[in-house]
């Protein structure tokens, strides 16, 4: 094997480098830049580069065009002075979940357009207020769980002038102090993390007004240190701020006071997330609250360890409580648990209630008829069945009468004629949502109440609709759904959800004159178009995504123009979403970016052009032959070709015979017409006692070809005589002999005939002899031929 050269190993090394350099590109959009910080590239066409979960030990390099950076969940544990450097664009910085344990002083000087900054989920102990001196663009700073036990001094928020969104606190946050605030004027949000605050110096949450909405987790407080978490309750309460409290424990009497402090600055909502209560004290908080103008009362995620046993409280004054929520209700006794029977005075005012996901499998009666002001219920994610329902809504007899949105989605109810037959009564009723239930087929006709309005049955397994849809519909929702097609007459439809079913084709637009939005994504749609479309008389936004798109030209072309907002209609659901599905070549290609060629585009149009053009070019290029005389040259070739085969059947035969050529001439004479004169009263006369000529004009026989005569006559002199002359040279048929001759010295046949090599005898005619030539006429011509004349010298000259 040869050794290879310098050079091919320094193109191997390159190409290494080259595919180790992808290999680490295209993996996780990292890559080691020269000063050994990695980098990341991962950032979209908006310029934000998602750098989460990529495993930095620091902090990457990342493009300083960047205007946001996710950094979070890797395990970057400092960040340095220059690590940020330049990026003075960037807008949102995460870092959260990196185990970040220091940052040098001036890490984010540069971030002089920063909104958005989050170092939650860190290990920072301790907090330096040098970090956000240049951060004046601040609006959104997150410090949650981290183990530092006081903000610090001086102020860390002094400079954050825009700042509107605060999350600090964390599990060690021991002590806030009045002034550690300092610099926050008003916030939209402000969220604390002190479930293990001891020391609070009242007034130190004071100064922020006005206070958007206000998160606090003060578990520890609540339950060994009430005065602090009075302090800081009394600290954030405004009418017009809803307060969230959340992790808390709240078992005895006494657990509850602090809320008395906010109850005294009179709050309107009030909210609970991953609340434990006991019966004790709710009886307590229900006293607390007694007269206070509290409208939205709200629990997410509580444990009840009682047995709802509240009645204690009937004598409190809860007429305000407009909205009650609760989410992930969890009973933990639920069978001791009391009905709610005895809540009249708590339940005859709610207008809106929500129990969502809370294992309730039947309402009784009793109480629905306590809900007597009820205009809006959710009972979605729940167990009730359609017997429970019947109970719940009790049978045929009155209830709940000002009910006007009912939601019992994602309940295993199987019967649409139990729901339909149901409701009918409530005669206010205009929202039924009984989306994700266990429907399988719609009964030919159902009663309705004539003021229903929107009604969803997304996500049961309908597999066909009936004229059980209520003429009075205005928005329908039957996505999810196993429909293949949907033909009711519904005049006041405006909206029409058919999403991720199995239609093939979009439903005819005339069964929906009013209808302004169509959502059909997701389905098996293959095309769609302006006819289409055009039946749809008022139709203004579409979405029609996620389908099996056949990008055919006329398709391509009509939502290529459509997304371009040319169609009158407007595609909600964005570009990205329709996605080519055949043919092959295009599979997986957005519609909006396919270009198609003229040739499959145009294909009959295409296919005329070019046999126009053939067409067009073949007679022009026949004519311009003709002009040039080609087919005579081919004529002539062809009559060569003959001449030279049946002159080399001549000889054959000859040779068989063992005869030799019959030489019937001395000489073959070669001249040009014009010199005819000459020939015959010069030449001719001069030579005629010693040589027998053979001249053309006499000797060719008639009616074989000239070519065939020239062969033979040549074959049958012993010599050929030029004449050379102007003449001579002018002339095609002299050209052509002399071209001959020299043909036939060359040719192999001619050495056959031994000692009977034709020689060529040229001779010169001089130019002065030829002056003195009479000026011959073209009379006789090419006798003989049956050749077509040749173009130019039309007869032999
Ligand atoms: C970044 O990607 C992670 C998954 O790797 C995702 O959870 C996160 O939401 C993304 N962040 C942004 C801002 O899109
Ligand atoms: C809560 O504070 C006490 C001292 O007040 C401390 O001993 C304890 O570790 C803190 N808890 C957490 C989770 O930091
Ligand atoms: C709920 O609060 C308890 C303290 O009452 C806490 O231990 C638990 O971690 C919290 N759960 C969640 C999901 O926050
Ligand atoms: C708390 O309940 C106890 C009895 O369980 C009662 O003696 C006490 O007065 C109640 N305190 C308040 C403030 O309601
Ligand atoms: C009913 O509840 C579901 C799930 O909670 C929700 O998505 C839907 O919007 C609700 N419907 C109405 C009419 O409020
Ligand atoms: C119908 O219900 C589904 C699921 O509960 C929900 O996601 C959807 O938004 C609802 N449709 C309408 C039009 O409100």
């Amino acid at each position: 094997m040869r050794r290879p050269t310098s050079c091919q190993l320094a193109l191997l090394l390159l190409f290494l480098n080259l595919c180790r350099g992808q290999g680490s590109d295209s993996g996780d959009g990292r890559s080691d830049s020269g000063d050994g910080r990695s980098s990341c590239h991962r950032c979209d066409s908006h310029l934000s580069c998602n750098c989460s979960h990529g495993g930095f030990t620091h902090i990457p390099v990342v493009t300083d065009r960047a205007l946001t950076i996710d950094l979070s969940c890797n395990a970057i544990a400092t960040v340095m002075d220059d690590d940020l450097m330049g990026h003075t664009r960037l807008r949102a910085l995460d870092l959260h979940g990196n185990g970040l344990a220091a940052i040098q002083p001036s890490a984010f000087d540069s971030l002089w357009s920063l909104e958005e900054l989050d170092l939650s989920d860190n290990q920072l102990a301790a907090l330096n207020y040098r970090w956000f001196r240049k951060l004046e663009a601040l609006q959104q700073l997150n410090l949650l769980s981290n183990p530092y036990s006081c903000l610090g001094s001086p102020p860390l928020f002094q400079g954050l002038i825009q700042l509107r969104r605060l999350a600090f606190g964390g599990p060690a946050l021991e002590e806030l102090r009045r002034g550690d605030l300092s610099g926050v004027t008003q916030l939209e949000e402000l969220t604390v993390h002190a479930n293990n605050l001891t020391r609070y110096e009242s007034g130190t949450l004071a100064d922020i007004w006005p206070l958007g909405r206000v998160t606090l987790s003060l578990h520890g407080p609540f339950l060994t240190n009430m005065p602090v978490a009075s302090a800081v309750l009394g600290d954030v309460s405004y009418p017009e701020t809803p307060i969230t409290l959340e992790d808390l424990h709240l078992i005895g009497n006494w657990s509850v006071q602090p809320l008395r402090e906010s109850a005294r600055k009179r709050i309107r909502h009030l909210s609970f997330r991953n609340l434990s209560v006991s019966d004790e004290a709710v009886v307590s908080l229900l006293v607390v609250v007694d007269g206070v103008p509290i409208t939205y009362l709200s629990v997410d995620g509580i444990t009840l360890t009682g047995e709802g046993r509240w009645e204690k409280a009937s004598y409190t004054d809860q007429r305000s409580i407009d909205e009650f929520f609760a989410q992930d209700v969890v009973v933990l006794d639920v069978f001791k648990f009391f009905s709610l029977l005895d809540l009249k005075f708590l339940l005859q005012y709610l207008r809106r209630v929500s129990v969502i996901n809370s294992k309730v499998f039947v309402m009784p009666c009793i109480t629905s008829k306590l809900l007597v002001n009820l205009q809006y219920l959710d009972l979605s994610d729940n167990l009730l069945t359609d017997l429970t329902l019947v109970e719940t809504l009790c049978g045929d007899h009155e209830t709940l009468k000002e009910l006007r949105v009912l939601n019992i989605s994602g309940n295993p109810l199987k019967s649409l004629s139990t729901v339909s037959r149901l409701v009918t009564k409530l005669s206010k009723l205009t929202h039924l949502d009984v989306s994700r239930t266990g429907y399988i087929s719609m009964p030919p006709s159902c009663p309705w109440p004539s003021t229903l309005r929107h009604l969803n049955i997304s996500g049961a397994k309908l597999t066909t609709t009936t004229p059980c849809l209520p003429a009075t519909l205005e928005v329908l929702d039957l996505s999810n759904n196993n429909l293949r097609g949907f033909t009711q007459h519904l005049p006041v439809l405006r909206e029409l959800h058919l999403s991720g079913n199995k239609f093939l084709s979009l439903p005819p637009g005339q069964l929906f004159p009013n209808l302004q939005t169509l959502t059909i994504h997701s389905n098996t749609l293959n095309m769609f178009g302006r006819l289409d479309l055009q039946s749809f008389r008022r139709l203004e936004s579409l979405q029609a995504g996620q389908n099996q798109f056949v990008c055919s030209c006329d398709f391509v072309n009509f939502l290529q123009s459509a997304l371009k907002g040319h169609e009158g209609i407007h595609l909600t659901d964005g570009e990205d979403n329709y996605v080519c599905d055949s043919p092959l070549y295009l599979q997986g290609e957005p519609v909006g970016r396919v270009h198609l060629s003229i040739v499959t585009c145009h294909r009959v149009l295409f296919v005329s052009v070019s046999c126009g053009l053939v067409l067009v070019v073949g007679v022009l290029l026949g004519v311009f032959l003709w002009r040039l005389h080609a087919f005579w040259y081919l004529k002539m070739t062809w009559a060569w070709l003959k001449a030279k085969h049946s002159s080399r059947c001549r000889q054959r035969h000859r040779v068989i015979e063992g005869s030799e050529a019959l030489l019937s001439f001395d000489a073959f004479v070669s001249y040009s017409e014009r010199d005819a004169g000459w020939v015959e009263n010069f030449l001719v006369p001069e030579t005629l006692r010693s040589l027998t000529l053979c001249l053309h004009k006499r000797d060719f026989l008639p009616g074989h070809w000239i070519v065939d005569n020239i062969m033979s006559a040549m074959e049958r002199s012993r010599r050929t005589v030029f004449i050379l002359s102007e003449n001579f040279v002018q002339s095609d048929w002299c050209r052509y002999e002399l071209d001959f001759s020299h043909f036939w010295l060359f040719d192999g046949h001619a050495a056959a005939v031994q000692g009977r090599r034709p020689q060529t005898l040229l001779q010169t005619a001089q130019a002065h002899e030829l002056h003195h030539l009479p000026g011959v006429a073209s009379g006789g011509g090419a006798k003989a031929g049956v050749l077509e004349e040749p173009p130019q010298s039309s007869k032999r000259r």
